[in-house]
């Protein structure tokens, strides 16, 4: 079975092949434009994607070696994301399931996040627990069989990724500001500290961290203004551990309250290195299995839609042309 899926939800236009649960190509061209507004612009990005989409789904083709007519089943995002970009790639994607007369699979961006950890051959043995850490998700899942995820825990306010983006802006990054800090934290000491949550069971909440590091940064201006130039480095390390120990430690909670040993790490922020770094450390202590995906398939790709795909597919999971994009879970 050959799957073609595609990406648009939010910054990222991307377009992968998964033949028989093996993914054969991932293409993925990020839209830069949005860095100098900080932050994404819904309708500058849904006309990029509209710009990239040919060039993208040809490349994945001509990578996999195929065309268009080898394709068994076509699959797009359907939520959570912009709905002007998730637009650009449902009715492209239609177009070609209605052409070709193939099935069409519709993915929840975020459950797709956590299939990326069945994209390497090994495998994590269910049931796992899922930590799901996106700029606008966070979410702990725990995951029964290939296509039951249900989520026990998640955020109140900001995502984990938003608080590293929305913390990089206090220091005067640009955007987006995760990756930055995790740079920067290399060469810094974690020696300051800000409020902690205390959200009940495995719930998340990270703007009072967000507003501690403000007024933190804020209160050290007053006595040197160059306070983040100085501490640049020992600011991202602090505001990097803070993020990261509150994401383990209800992670680590959860697996133990729920008797399972398998863990793995999802979504764009499971690409920091301090996050990989801790998660591994932890589940060796504990002796616990854990996966985290490769860096390509933990930031916003189409490997990850096709992979969950696979699955829904082997289920008979198809939906009808007629189908809309959600800009929420639905
Ligand atoms: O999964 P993703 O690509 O998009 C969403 O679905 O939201 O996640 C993007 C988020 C951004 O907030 C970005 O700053 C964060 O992942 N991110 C990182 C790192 N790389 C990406 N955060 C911390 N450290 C990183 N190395
Ligand atoms: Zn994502």
């Amino acid at each position: 079975m050959r799957i073609l899926a595609v990406e648009t939800s939010c910054d990222e236009t991307s377009a992968a092949i998964c033949e028989d649960g093996v993914i054969t190509s991932n293409i993925i061209v990020t839209q830069h434009a949005h860095q100098i507004y900080g932050g994404v612009i819904p309708e500058l990005a849904s006309r990029i994607h509209t710009q990239h989409i040919v060039s993208v789904v040809d490349a994945a083709l001509k990578k996999s070696n195929c065309i268009l007519s080898n394709i068994d089943v076509f699959a797009f995002t359907q939520m959570p994301g912009l709905v002007g970009s998730l637009l650009v790639g449902a009715c492209f994607t239609k177009s070609l399931a209605l052409v070709h007369q193939k099935p069409l699979i519709g993915v929840n961006h975020i459950h797709a996040h956590v299939s990326a950890n069945f994209i390497p051959q090994q495998k994590p043995a269910f049931p796992f627990l899922c930590l799901t850490v996106s700029g606008g998700h966070t979410q702990i899942f725990i995951c029964t069989n290939f296509n039951t995820f249900k989520s026990i825990g998640t955020t109140i306010d900001d995502a984990a990724g938003e608080a590293f983006d929305k913390s990089a802006k206090i220091l005067g990054l640009s955007y987006p500001g995760g990756v930055l800090i995790d740079q920067l934290a290399q060469k810094g000491r974690p020696i300051f500290t800000f409020a902690k949550p205390n959200m009940p069971q495995y719930n998340y909440s990270f703007s009072g961290l967000k507003t501690s590091i403000l007024y933190f940064i804020q209160k050290q201006m007053q006595i040197n203004e160059h306070f983040i130039q100085d501490n640049l480095h020992d600011l991202c390390a602090s505001i990097q551990t803070s993020i990261v120990t509150i994401l383990l430690d209800k992670l680590f909670l959860a697996a133990k309250e729920n008797n399972i040993t398998n863990l793995c790490l999802a979504g764009g922020v499971a690409a920091n290195s301090l996050l990989r770094k801790n998660f591994e450390i932890m589940c060796i202590q504990k002796n616990y299995s854990y996966f985290i995906p490769p860096f390509e398939y933990c930031t916003d790709n189409a490997g990850m839609i096709a992979m969950n795909a696979y699955y829904q597919a082997l289920d008979n999971n198809f939906v009808s042309l007629d189908t809309t994009p959600s800009a929420h879970c639905v």
